[in-house]
């Protein structure tokens, strides 16, 4: 019987543990978490999402309190066109966060950087390209391409001296997805060196519909396989989306993919960025708790816990201080809505937005619980304390639960004193 250790994901001459430890915006894949996958020998990711707000935690700069000041007098105008990045911020802010974590790597894995697309920030393509081309600066091993199709991405990072050195990759959901990728991205004669494939069970954005429940993980990446086969494309393909014991990821290993990203098992974990009592209320849901919806203002639906404060919240939009899903004409679903709810209530106080929510506040406050399907399993991934809390695991004895572990089982942790 195999298992995930008896596998190694290759990147030309260089081995790694076939596990990828998957980006969590906002500062949910903490430095901390994907510094432990590298440790371990695996890939671990940190996210750009808001890094100037995560910059201004980590490193105790101003960037979000300047950029308030600076649009202040546009706060109870609906009209956010006005409220631009500074680049040269933006560039600093990614710099910071990605040479800390570079700095503080060790080990034999790699760190990689999620850059979500659909945060479009008010000018998508120049932003993205200040992200991009301040990650390679800063010295990441590679970049995962996600939340979008990122048609023109590898183009805005050509001319960087890295480009062909760091690792590049992309999230896609269906073959017609990569199909399209590589099509806009051909003249560039560079392929990316990964490309995971992730199902309709994992965490955050979903690359499907609302019917997200009629696709499959396994069939989806066999289609890949198969198509990369005919192609002739040798390039390591990643399975995301529900694999929760190292049996399962051993399963999709040997169909031929060349590694797992996993995120939801290590949402529990000491490293992982969420609050104390967030991570409670993951252990503590159970199936229905967890649901699929679309208040996302990026149009993309969201696995998240029932119970999520961000839902109905209608709080005025934090565009001057945030901004990060203003689209390129400076608008974004949730500031229609809330035009709305006000239009239709002026005497309220508190106004309720139930289609849609300030995603760039909720995340940055840990109020949107995004999760993974397989949340409610959580639970039975560690001990319940005698005060009705679980206890939080490591994401080392995580990470070697996946790497070692055979016939479907989970490790437990070692019982901490009460
Ligand atoms: C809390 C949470 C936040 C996530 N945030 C992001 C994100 O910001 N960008 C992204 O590309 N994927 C995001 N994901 C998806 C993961 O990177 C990963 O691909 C997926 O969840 C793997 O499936 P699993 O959670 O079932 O292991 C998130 C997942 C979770 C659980």
């Amino acid at each position: 019987m195999k298992r995930v250790d008896d596998f190694r994901l290759r990147f030309g001459k260089n081995e790694y543990v076939p596990i990828m430890v998957g980006g969590m915006g906002v500062d949910i894949s903490t430095s901390e978490l994907a510094l432990e996958a590298a440790r371990l020998g695996g890939i671990g990711h940190i996210s750009d999402a808001m890094v100037e707000d995560v910059s201004d935690r980590k490193f105790d700069t101003s960037f979000v309190k300047d950029k308030t000041k600076l649009y202040k007098f546009n706060i109870n105008n609906m009209d956010k066109s006005v409220v631009q990045f500074d680049l040269e911020r933006l560039a600093d802010a990614q710099r910071r966060h990605i040479g800390a974590t570079m700095a503080a790597k060790q080990g034999p894995g790699l760190i990689f950087v999620n850059c979500m697309e659909k945060l479009t920030m008010n000018g998508p393509r120049e932003t993205l390209r200040t992200r991009l081309n301040a990650a390679l600066d800063a010295g990441i091993d590679g970049i995962t391409l996600s939340a979008g199709l990122h048609f023109g991405s590898f183009a805005l990072m050509a001319d960087h001296p890295r480009f062909r050195e760091a690792k590049l990759g992309i999230i896609v959901s269906s073959v017609r997805a990569l199909q399209i990728f590589l099509r806009k991205n051909a003249k560039l004669d560079r392929l990316p060196d990964y490309i995971i494939v992730e199902g309709p069970l994992a965490g955050g954005h979903l690359g499907f519909g609302m019917d997200w429940a009629e696709y499959d993980l396994m069939t989806i990446t066999q289609e890949l396989l198969d198509y990369l086969k005919a192609e002739n494309l040798e390039i390591p393909l990643i399975a995301a989306g529900g694999i929760f014991t190292g049996s399962d990821a051993v399963r999709f290993l040997e169909a031929g993919v060349a590694g797992v990203q996993v995120a939801t098992r290590f949402t529990v974990t000491n490293e992982c960025g969420l609050p104390a009592k967030v991570k409670q209320e993951y252990f503590k849901a159970s199936e229905e708790d967890i649901i699929v919806n679309g208040i996302s203002p990026t149009g993309y639906p969201m696995r998240m816990l029932k119970s999520t404060p961000a839902i109905g919240a209608g709080i005025r939009p934090g565009c001057e201080s945030y901004g990060y899903l203003l689209d390129a004409t400076g608008n974004c679903a949730y500031i229609n809505s809330y035009n709305r709810e006000v239009a239709a209530h002026p005497d309220e106080k508190n106004i309720v937005v139930m289609d849609k929510t300030c995603l760039c506040t909720h995340m940055r406050n840990f109020n949107c619980w995004t999760c993974g399907h397989y949340t409610y399993r959580l639970k039975d991934t560690t001990h319940k304390k005698a005060s009705g809390e679980y206890q939080l695991l490591t994401a080392e004895h995580v990470f070697k639960d996946y790497q070692f572990s055979i016939d479907n089982q989970i490790a437990l942790p070692e019982k901490e004193e009460a």
